[in-house]
């Protein structure tokens, strides 16, 4: 069995060749853009999010997934990396791109119930988790990647992962399944 996506959004080798030229190399792999796809549509309606746009792998993957009425806001701290996710995707209404800290933004949210959040930096994940499943609605998707060992990972940063993978069974609002998976996902549900 070969787990290559079978399918892959329209946008996304633009957006890959623009990371390229930028030097940019945190984009999602494709398996995990797919499972994001899938996921997200099982959400028509909902209110979809991703902390960390990157430069918009992910967003991407997620609207190729999403019913034309289902939203996604992608946070991003870095507006210049975000540009790029802006060109490519920012014709599409479905999505919102918000240039600014996912800390500030999971403390300032007060819109609808978020039925899938897809979370690629550390607030959402390693802090703030409480508040993000807080903010989200029953049955809604958690999704973190990039939790296996990787070589431009810092020092310090095993030990985090680590810390996050221990204290993800004491959550009690959250049904995670670890996947030693593409870069290592925790795939959830919020109860
Ligand atoms: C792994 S990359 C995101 C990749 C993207 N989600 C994808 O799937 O293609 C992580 C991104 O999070 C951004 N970031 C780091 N800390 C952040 C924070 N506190 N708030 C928002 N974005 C942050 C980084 O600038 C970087 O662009």
């Amino acid at each position: 069995m070969d787990d290559a996506p079978f399918a892959r959004p329209d946008a996304l080798d633009g957006i890959l060749a623009d990371a390229a030229r930028a030097g940019f190399a945190m984009s999602c792999e494709e398996r995990t853009g797919s499972l994001l796809a899938t996921l997200a549509a099982t959400k028509p309606g909902g209110t979809l999010v991703e902390l960390g746009t990157g430069v918009g792998a992910g967003a991407a993957w997620l609207l190729h997934g999403m019913a034309p009425t289902a939203r996604l806001t992608s946070v991003e701290i870095d507006p210049g990396t975000q540009m790029v996710a802006v060109r490519h995707l920012g014709h599409d209404r479905r999505v919102r791109f918000e240039a600014l800290s996912a800390d500030r933004w999971l403390r300032a949210y007060r819109g609808p119930a978020i039925d899938l959040a897809y979370v690629d930096c550390r607030p959402g994940k390693f802090h703030l988790l409480d508040r993000l499943l807080s903010l989200m609605a029953p049955g809604g998707i958690y999704v973190v990647d990039d939790l296996l060992p990787q070589d431009t990972w810092p020092d310090d940063h095993q030990p985090r992962v680590d810390g996050f993978l221990a204290r993800l069974p004491e959550q009690r609002n959250l049904r995670a399944t670890p996947l030693r998976w593409a870069s290592g996902l925790v795939v959830g549900a919020r109860v």
